[in-house]
């Protein structure tokens, strides 16, 4: 691939939206051509398996589906976006990807790691990103900057244990993948946090 596949993660609240922005003006005013995504969603497909995988009225979901709905969505994504974007030498910059899913279904939702990383793999090969940001603010902090949960997400309205499980999932996230993963302390101001970022990403020559 000749682009490089940027994936950003944390909390809900945690500031990736605006992370992903500053992160996205500062590569075009390089000349780097960028394509900004997220998940679930990218595509008209994996676009309306996420109104489905949201949709706050279906309170029974169960853990399985919710993981097969996101990795079909997934699916769908890799190969109508991320893949052709990379393979044309354009960087893709994502919010929330395969890590999303370790920490919320797989640690939170309790289905393991293991069999996420095998349907993964199996799903969409060869498709770990190159480096993920994880934004590091716990979600008492980023429910409070957020000023509280999104009621029209089924997700992010999960209880307070819910959403500290998936905390606690992405830390140990860090620790397994060391080499992928950059834990950036996300509790200064937005500007401080973007410059955390884009220095650990020239430290790592990947911009
Ligand atoms: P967003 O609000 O960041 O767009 O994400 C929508 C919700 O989906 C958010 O609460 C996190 C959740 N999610 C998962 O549970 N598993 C996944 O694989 C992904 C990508 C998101």
């Amino acid at each position: 691939m000749k682009g490089k596949f940027i994936t950003i993660e944390g909390c809900d609240g945690s500031g990736k939206s605006t992370q992903k922005r500053l992160l996205i003006e500062h590569l075009r005013s390089l000349n780097y051509d960028v394509v900004e995504t997220r998940e679930p969603g990218g595509t008209q497909e994996a676009e309306k398996i996420r109104e489905l995988i949201l949709d706050k009225s279906l309170t029974k979901m169960s853990g399985v589906t919710e993981l097969l709905l996101y990795t079909a969505s997934r699916v769908e994504h890799v190969n109508g976006l991320i893949i052709p974007s990379l393979k044309s030498g354009k960087h893709v910059i994502c919010d929330r990807f395969i890590d999303s899913t370790l920490a919320y279904q797989g640690y939170a939702r309790g289905l393991g790691i293991k069999y996420i990383q095998e349907i993964f793999e199996l799903t969409t090969p060869n498709c770990w990103p190159d480096v993920t940001i994880f934004l590091n603010v716990n979600p008492k902090e980023a429910f409070l900057r957020k000023g509280g949960r999104d009621e029209n997400d089924r997700v992010e309205n999960e209880s307070f244990e819910f959403h500290q499980k998936v905390y606690q999932g992405f830390l140990e996230l860090c620790n397994i993948y060391k080499d992928r993963i950059i834990n950036i302390e996300a509790d200064g101001s937005k500007y401080d946090t973007s410059k955390l970022i884009i220095q650990e990403l020239s430290d790592r020559k990947i911009i």
